[in-house]
């Protein structure tokens, strides 16, 4: 399929876009300054913090971001379907002791068999998702427009 573009510049902090690009949910979220600091800290708890699979993203976005699974820090980019059995997972994208745990950090819920995962889209311990979230193949093709494909 073609790439497909996307402008960025009205995103705000908090906020997911949807684009579709082969079929799939492609999500464009920015990430506030305290998700980004929070992000670090949850690794004891997930399965997979350094995303050593490298089916789940491209090389170039690991090596940018290690833990923020990014190109640039504040924006992620992801493909939106649960890596259990493809559900769409839900965002909270905000630091509060509520709705799917305890501690969030602000992440994605699976409805369908509660997966949870990070900011980053990096999964938690001890649910049935296996991995982490795609990051798809994506470049700037300048400050505010971005390339998925
Ligand atoms: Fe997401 Fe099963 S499809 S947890």
């Amino acid at each position: 399929g073609a790439p497909v573009v996307a402008d960025i510049s009205a995103l705000q902090e908090g906020q997911r876009m949807i684009l579709e690009w082969r079929g799939q949910p492609i999500w464009i979220v920015k990430r506030s300054q305290a998700i980004l600091a929070a992000l670090p800290g949850l690794d004891g708890r997930l399965r997979d913090p350094e995303s050593s699979n490298a089916d789940q993203q491209p090389a170039y976005v690991l090596a940018a971001n290690p833990q923020l699974r990014s190109l640039k820090p504040e924006i992620s980019v992801l493909v939106g379907l649960c890596t259990h059995l493809g559900c769409a997972p839900e965002m909270v994208a905000e630091i509060r002791p509520e709705p799917y745990d305890a501690q969030w950090k602000g992440g994605y819920f699976c409805p369908c068999h509660k997966s949870r995962f990070d900011m980053a889209g990096r999964v938690f311990q001890d649910v049935p998702a296996p991995t982490n979230l795609v990051v798809p193949p994506h470049h700037y093709a300048d400050d505010n427009t971005i390339v998925i494909g």
